[in-house]
């Protein structure tokens, strides 16, 4: 384990050439010039203390923390001088959970803190820590002791962690790289970057989501290194058997997530980081958006195509060009000369109106955002006191800081005018931050930081979470009682407390349909669980063939937004002529039929920590053959797809996991295990059921809550095994639901060859507006002859297509079905 310590403990020099080839420098401070470096090991441990929860070693100099902050997550901290740094983190609001038991032990090798789940060894010779679990089967263990190096740059340290690899272990996570899900092999940084046209394994891009799942022998753990500062992970690239991450400063903080399924890493991810709070029911309908739809007769235009064409969509958006000359919270009144009319008129047609925002802020003396930003000092300074100038959309720009709580209060305020307008939600845009020419701010700008204060090298990360958390947070004031809707295009690990994110400026090709079926299963791997790409590509023209593949995807993507850049032909889904109109109309009326579905996985997701694609590999993780899967993946547990993503094709291999599954369009039944050969015909896309569920479906609507209800309709599918779904309604925009006001439905179903029985348990204090359920009984093996719902008799018909029909009260306890 701790081979080559006695060299590792030498103190390395490194040389400028080394730092050049890890890309460490920067602009104003030549590479060449910088003074060599001195690379610290920790040495044998030689001293511990408990305080708490908290457990402390040293070895003379440095020390490091052991937290328990849950039965299965531990955190560990380096402080290399034995000073800690505050314990303050963005991501992490509250590092304190529920400590059930743990104790400590001390042999002649090594400490022992042990959790009822996990144990975290720390070996006294070497000072190598280890995560076993209470069998002894050790999940991830140090390769050599954290290590860091002095910062020339700032006087902080480059701190380093390196953990081993075993031979066969995959790696998944890390937000948004666009690159296969298997990460291994390869080495990553985060520093978010505005990165238009985006290629494949291009890194870095938008998002810096430190955090990683660690996959071997069929168990998983994670690793959340919860650093600001330039990050870097390399897995097992520049050695086999080692895997490492660090950063140009602050500090080696990370959490260890312990397993073994990687569902439940991601749950216990998100118990330390959040999860994205229920949207409004009609942010996960179709959002139309476009740079820019302008003047106000053609945002008129575009509403009344989509009505008269019959073509679901609940959002339209408003690029930058609906504002004054590019400055944030102003309307081109030229183009929109009655914003508050035009929005309720939309809003009275069922469309919801969204507009962009950027944090550049204009400097113009007559513009009142600019001069309270300036009177306030709300803007960002460099190391010298003088303005952050950069130029963006508006020209020259300053920019706020928004890891100023004053300031965020500040920014929340002013979507006043806004939200008064009637705008039902906000897109913040350019917030990596971007600046034109010269990328992003340069490191001496000052952030506060929350009061621990530091430069643009810490704060770099976080920028755009807490301008989009400023948003949110004004947002949810303003609106009151209802649900905001956000989405950005910075993030750090934490910002789905705020927002949604889209993958950024993508391209109209099929290589980026793929990727975006990478970046999403990723992103939701990574704690951002709603997330979508730019549909049909944002730079670039896609065919029709193109368009309508991606507007399949596009179904099953959490966020359903078509966008394009404003130099390409008009993308709507009725542009490419009336064959691809009538099928772009049949796959958004789908994601309209399943918004019940979907909105009751997005609800599993707030509530447990869930995502909502889940890719094969999670669901299957015992399985090696799984690991390269990336093409098919889960929406929520019950529906399986497997989007087409090569022109002309005309049938696909398609995996299915363990258990029955039937097919969507013709209620085929198919083995899982194994893979098929699926027909691709344009107008179908491989879409699996599977065995056992209930599937909710709402009547096709225009915008959601566009109907009434009678009856709603449940897709009960066969099984001849016992299989539990889940059915959440609420009012759909408010946050009643914080108070119980909802209801959360459980159906188990359970079939033999003569029989099929429902039965549904209720919980919650909503009640909804249908009196009963139409349950369409799905591949019966046998002819109805009989149906009891809660022992009194029923009466079964065949609907249109060919199943049984039953209509029951909404509060059935059983229903019965026999031959
Ligand atoms: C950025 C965004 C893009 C937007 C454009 C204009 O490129 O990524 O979505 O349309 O700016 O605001």
């Amino acid at each position: 384990m701790a081979k080559d310590l006695t060299k590792q403990q030498e103190t390395e020099k490194t040389g400028a050439a080394q730092l050049l080839e890890e890309g460490i420098h920067h602009v104003n401070n030549p590479v060449l010039d910088l003074p060599e470096i001195v690379k610290n090991y920790l040495g044998p441990v030689s001293g511990f203390h408990q305080e708490n929860n908290n457990f402390y070693f040293t070895d003379g100099g440095a020390s490091v923390e052991i937290k328990v902050v849950s039965d299965e997550i531990i955190r560990v901290r380096l402080a290399p001088k034995g000073q800690f740094l505050d314990d303050f983190s963005y991501a992490v609001p509250q590092s304190d959970q529920h400590v059930a038991v743990y104790n400590f032990e001390e042999d002649l090798q090594a400490y022992r803190v042990k959790t009822n789940t996990v144990t975290c060894v720390v070996n006294k010779a070497d000072f190598l820590v280890s995560f076993e679990d209470r069998e002894g089967t050790a999940y991830n263990k140090d390769y050599s002791p954290m290590h860091w190096e002095e910062n020339p740059d700032f006087g902080g340290y480059y701190v380093y962690c390196t953990k081993e690899a075993k031979a066969t272990e995959a790696f998944y996570g890390l937000g948004d790289k666009p690159t296969h899900l298997n990460l291994r092999g390869k080495r990553f940084v985060n520093w978010n970057s505005d990165t238009y046209s985006f290629q494949f394994n291009q890194d870095p891009l938008y998002r810096s989501i430190p955090f990683y799942i660690g996959l071997h022998g069929g168990d998983a753990y994670g690793i959340f290194f919860d650093n600001t500062f330039k990050t870097y992970f390399d897995f097992a690239a520049e050695a086999f058997d080692q895997t490492s991450f660090w950063s140009e400063g602050g500090e080696l903080q990370y959490y260890y997530i312990h397993g073994p399924h990687m569902m439940d890493v991601i749950k216990r991810y998100h118990s330390l980081t959040g999860t994205h709070y229920l949207p409004p029911l009609w942010a996960l309908g179709f959002h139309q958006c476009r740079w820019s739809y302008y003047p106000e007769s053609k945002v008129r235009d575009l509403a009344r195509n989509f009505r008269e064409r019959r073509i679901p969509c609940d959002a339209i958006y408003l690029d930058i060009d609906y504002m004054d000359g590019y400055r944030c919270f102003t309307w081109n009144k030229r183009y929109f000369p009655d914003p508050k009319k035009m929005i309720k008129e939309l809003a009275d047609d069922g469309f919801r109106t969204v507009v962009i925002i950027d944090p550049g802020i204009k400097v113009d003396e007559n513009y009142w955002v600019f001069k309270e930003g300036k009177k306030n000092r709300y803007f960002c300074r460099r190391g010298d006191d003088y303005f952050m100038e950069g130029y963006v959309w508006p020209g020259r720009c300053q920019f706020p800081d928004f890891t100023n709580q004053e300031v965020r209060e500040w920014w929340g305020g002013l979507f006043k005018g806004l939200v008064e307008a009637g705008v039902a939600g906000v897109w913040n845009d350019m917030n990596e931050p971007a600046v034109f020419g010269r990328g992003t701010f340069p490191n001496d700008v000052r952030h506060n930081f929350d009061g621990y204060r530091g430069s643009h090298r810490k704060a770099h990360n976080v920028y755009g979470m807490q301008m989009v958390r400023a948003t949110y947070e004004g947002l949810k004031k303003l609106y009151q009682k209802k649900r905001p809707f956000t989405i950005t295009r910075a993030a750090y690990a934490g910002t789905q407390r705020y927002a949604s994110v889209w993958t950024g400026d993508n391209v109209a090709t099929w290589e980026h349909l793929r990727l975006g079926v990478l970046q999403l299963q990723r992103l939701s791997m990574s704690g951002m669980p709603f997330c979508g790409t730019d549909i049909g590509g944002f730079s670039g023209e896609p065919d029709a063939e193109l368009f309508t593949r991606w507007i399949q995807f596009g179904v099953f993507s959490p966020f359903m937004r078509a966008h394009s850049a404003g130099d390409t032909a008009e993308r709507e889904p009725w542009s490419f002529g009336p064959e691809y109109e009538t099928l772009n109309r049949k796959f958004i009326e789908l994601r309209y039929k399943l918004l019940p579905y979907i909105y009751s996985v997005f609800w599993e997701h707030t509530k447990y920590g869930f995502p909502i694609l889940r890719p094969v590999t999670i669901i299957e993780q015992h399985l090696e053959s799984n690991v390269q899967r990336e093409e098919e993946f889960c929406f929520g547990d019950k529906i399986l797809v497997s989007p087409v993503l090569n022109p002309g094709q005309q049938r696909k291999t398609v995996y299915l996991p363990h258990g029955a599954w039937y097919y969507y369009w013709s209620d085929a039944i198919f083995q899982g295990g194994e893979e098929h050969e699926i027909e691709t015909p344009m107008d179908e896309m491989p879409i699996f059921i599977k065995a056992g569920a209930v599937l909710p479906e709402y009547p096709v609507m225009q915008y959601v809550q566009e109907k009434k209800i009678e009856s709603f309709k449940l897709l009960v599918y066969y099984s001849d095994q016992e299989v539990n779904s889940y059915l959440y309604e609420d009012h759909g925009d408010t946050f009643a639901y914080e108070q119980h006001i909802y209801l959360e439905k459980k159906f188990v179903v359970k079939g033999t060859l003569k029989s099929l029985t429902i039965e549904q348990y209720e919980d919650g204090l909503y009640s909804t507006k249908y009196d009963s359920y139409d349950l369409h009984l799905v591949a019966l093996p046998f002819e109805v002859g009989q149906v009891m719902v809660d022992d009194k008799p029923m009466a079964a018909v065949l609907d249109d297509a060919g199943r049984y029909l039953v209509k029951v009260p909404k509060n059935f306890r059983t229903v019965s079905v026999t031959e």
